[in-house]
């Protein structure tokens, strides 16, 4: 084994050991109903309700809300930052049994000789009815393009950071989180007309404590002092935004159905992408959990200590200064869903993983909700975390078993997809 997939290897296995605790440690719990956390903190006050108009939310609120995530949680977002197109190749003509077209998109982030790059695995539907357009999900995952998409000849991840679906690592990492973690249903999603594209986001920033912070000294050289990214997620989240900068000139692509998918961390970066960007036009925060959509005050789940302590190039320096005191910081997540609104968001969730605090996402939502009514939407229309159909804007989703990405996982999010983006 050469030294760059050992190191892979390593860092594959650390990510085992550490996502490892929410199935094995918690394989007996269950999220309850009942003895909820704390609710959120109201957004509105009453006082506000009646006298703010929506764009007096739309503009003021998220710019002040945008400026206090940025300053207590994630960092700057470098999301003014532009990408642009620099190549792109063919890689199968017949991808999927013949349902799609692979291509691969190299991106370029901003400009001059030291601007980071990095690769778009796209699939786009080969069907689509003359005069029509697709629309696009854009997703972010662990393992590199190769194993999301199941096309060995897409670029590699740097330094051998990805993980095979088909070695010993990927064998437990599938029987642990399900198969579709390491790789989509790449056939459904086309057979649905989406167009899919895929990135690897270790590209730009490592998912690595020791080696984030150089990879993100690379976007600090593009921006003035002010707008330095301090964290990996703030980096992620911008790459959604990159990745559309590219995609809505493809005239294949529905650049008004746009989607960003993000499993956990991803997940995370996928809700503050939505929350920043406009332009995209429903989210699907599956397990997002701590720093996702579960409230930071929550009492149950991981507490802000571990994920800033075991994670800590994720969030900006000041998130782990609350560590001893969730309740402090002047906002929380259930802000962030509201800078959605009154965008359809999927928030996905699993009885069993209470690791990610489904209890607290289910708050978050509750808590957005009075600003989807402002905004003349239903936010969430669920009374109760189990129920399971949800005719609002917010639509939190919960199945048995725990953390990972099932099959009936991606039919609910196309579904979602299907009702909201069509
Ligand atoms: C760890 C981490 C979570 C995160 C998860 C993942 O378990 O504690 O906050 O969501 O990894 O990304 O799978």
């Amino acid at each position: 084994m050469g030294a760059q997939a050992a190191w892979g290897s390593i860092l594959s296995i650390v990510f085992l050991v550490l996502t490892g605790c929410m199935p094995l440690g918690l394989i007996t719990a269950r999220s309850e109903t009942k003895g909820l956390p704390p609710a959120a903190p109201p957004i509105l006050r009453a006082e506000h309700e009646s006298s703010l108009s929506a764009a007096g939310w739309s503009d003021q609120r998220k710019a002040l809300l945008r400026d206090a995530f940025e300053s207590y949680v994630y960092g700057p977002v470098p999301s003014e930052l532009r990408a642009v197109e620099i190549a792109r190749r063919t890689v199968d003509e017949a991808y999927a049994g013949g349902l799609g077209i692979l291509e691969e998109v190299e991106v370029r982030v901003g400009e001059g000789p030291r601007a980071p790059t990095f690769h778009i695995a796209l699939a786009t539907p080969r069907s689509v009815s003359p005069g029509m357009r697709s629309p696009l999900i854009i997703g972010e995952n662990f393992c590199g393009n190769p194993t999301i998409a199941n096309a060995p000849n897409l670029s590699p991840p740097k330094d051998g950071d990805g993980c095979s679906a088909t070695g010993a690592l990927g064998v437990v990492l599938r029987a642990i989180f399900g198969r579709h973690i390491l790789e989509s249903p790449n056939e459904e999603i086309l057979r649905r007309g989406y167009a899919y594209a895929n990135v690897y986001p270790g590209e730009l920033v490592a998912d690595n404590p020791r080696r984030a912070q150089s990879d993100i000294d690379v976007f600090s050289a593009l921006l003035p002092e002010s707008r330095r990214p301090r964290a990996a997620i703030a980096v992620w989240a911008a790459t959604y935004g990159w990745s559309l900068d590219v995609l809505e000139q493809d005239p294949r692509i529905d650049p008004l159905r746009t989607a960003v998918y993000g499993h956990s961390r991803h997940g995370k970066a996928a809700l503050l992408a939505g929350a920043v960007d406009s332009r995209i036009d429903a989210v699907i925060a599956h397990q997002s959990g701590r720093g996702g959509a579960s409230l930071t005050r929550s009492l149950t789940g991981e507490t802000l200590a571990r994920i800033t302590s075991s994670y800590p190039h994720w969030f900006d320096p000041a998130f782990a200064r609350f560590r001893t005191r969730p309740d402090d910081p002047p906002i929380d997540q259930h802000m962030l869903i509201a800078m959605l609104a009154p965008r359809p968001v999927l928030l996905g969730n699993g009885w069993r993983d209470v690791w990610s605090d489904p209890n607290s996402a289910f708050r978050a939502a509750v808590g957005a909700t009075p600003v989807y009514a402002l905004l003349g939407a239903d936010g969430l229309a669920q009374q109760d975390m189990s129920d399971s159909f949800s005719d609002g804007a917010i639509d939190f989703y919960i199945r048995p078993g725990g953390h990972g990405v099932t099959e009936g996982d991606w039919m609910r999010f196309l579904e979602f997809l299907d009702r909201r983006l069509r």
